[in-house]
């Protein structure tokens, strides 16, 4: 018994020197733990006389419950102790400013394209979309392009396994379906959209890229409305001192076909690298819509005529941007697109 009292009296001192949640561990292993003092005296039990066990064992469990109460208010003070040391050595300043949460955009070929939009939406044009993955008659033969017509070569293409199906090559294919859809009606669309060719992937060409097809229909349409057109959307883009040049070029889908330059928006003419000397930038292929296109469409080529362009925007933006690499577009890199 008086044993007992001693453990007490010395656990009791012992806890009051305790200074921190490590000592208080060890404390509690040493007196409470299975393998701690008081743990011991409860197994003594057996070595005590018959006549003194039930005296002994009230004592034991007495003790313990003074013990686990000491414990516990020990833990709670410690606890207390530790909030008061975070608290005022790890201060909060409620006054630092708070951590940017980066804003998203829109990639620089959807901010192009819109501006092309508006240009294009000033002029009376409506936006139509068609299909990426088109057919051999919209592709090639509506405009202009039979079977075996050499002129396919111009556009290296993805084929599929299924015959006569094909991944677009231009967006041309769309003005066959712009005019089906609105024939006998006047026309005035762009047709933006995906394209893609089977080629080599170099600083300046990708297998796919955008394209902005335009397609006027109308019984007096002429070749000065599509120069007047190309001039306005020139100088809305690239600035209102813009100089555009025609030059005569080929196209199956249209009779005559263009091709524009514009004034190079660096030297102003005067030939720099970006024109690589010449003072002039080639923008996009254009024409009047070959009669056998109209006919296609559905159109009377006796009495509508029509003009066409197409121009690829990625090109448009390496021009206003200086970008030398259309890899960039579709790279993924932030470092690029965050430019924007
Ligand atoms: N489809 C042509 C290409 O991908 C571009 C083009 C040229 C479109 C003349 C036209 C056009 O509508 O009239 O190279």
């Amino acid at each position: 018994m008086s044993d007992l009292n001693t453990l007490e009296q010395r656990a009791l001192a012992e806890l009051t020197a305790v200074a921190d949640e490590d000592a208080l561990r060890a404390w509690n292993t040493r007196y409470l733990g299975d393998k701690g003092e008081l743990k011991q005296a409860i197994n003594n039990i057996k070595n005590v006389p018959a006549d003194q066990r039930r005296t002994y064992g009230q004592e034991v469990n007495r003790v313990k419950e003074a013990l686990t109460a000491a414990h516990d208010s020990a833990v709670a003070r410690e606890k207390e102790k530790a909030l008061e040391r975070s608290l005022a050595t790890d201060r909060l300043d409620v006054t630092l400013p708070g951590r940017a949460v980066s804003r998203g955009r829109l990639h620089v070929a959807t901010q192009v394209l819109r501006e092309i939009y508006a240009v294009f939406a000033d002029l009376g044009f409506q936006i139509y979309t068609s299909r990426e993955v088109e057919d051999d008659l919209h592709n090639f033969e509506y405009l202009n392009m039979p079977p075996h017509h050499p002129a396919r070569d111009m556009w290296d293409t993805f084929h599929t396994t299924t015959r006569g199906v094909l991944l677009r090559t231009h967006t041309s294919p769309g003005q066959i379906h712009v005019m089906r859809q609105f024939k006998p009606k006047p026309i005035r669309v762009i047709l933006p959209g995906m394209c893609y060719r089977y080629e080599a992937i170099t600083t300046r060409s990708e297998i796919m890229f955008h394209q902005v097809e335009g397609l006027a229909v109308g019984k007096h349409i002429r070749m000065s409305d599509l120069k007047g057109t190309i001039v306005a959307f020139a100088r809305r883009m690239f600035g209102e001192q813009r100089q555009v040049r025609i030059r005569s070029s080929y196209f199956p889908f249209t009779e005559p076909s263009i091709e524009v330059d514009m004034d190079c928006i660096v030297c102003s003419g005067k030939g720099c690298s970006l024109c690589k000397r010449t003072g002039w930038l080639e923008i996009m292929g254009a024409g009047m819509v070959h009669p056998a296109v109209l006919k296609h469409g559905g159109y009377d080529p006796d009495t509508f005529g029509g003009f066409a362009f197409g121009m690829g925007p990625q090109r448009i933006t390496m021009l206003k941007y200086a970008i030398d690499d259309i890899r960039q577009f579709w790279g993924n890199d932030l470092r690029f697109l965050q430019q924007f």
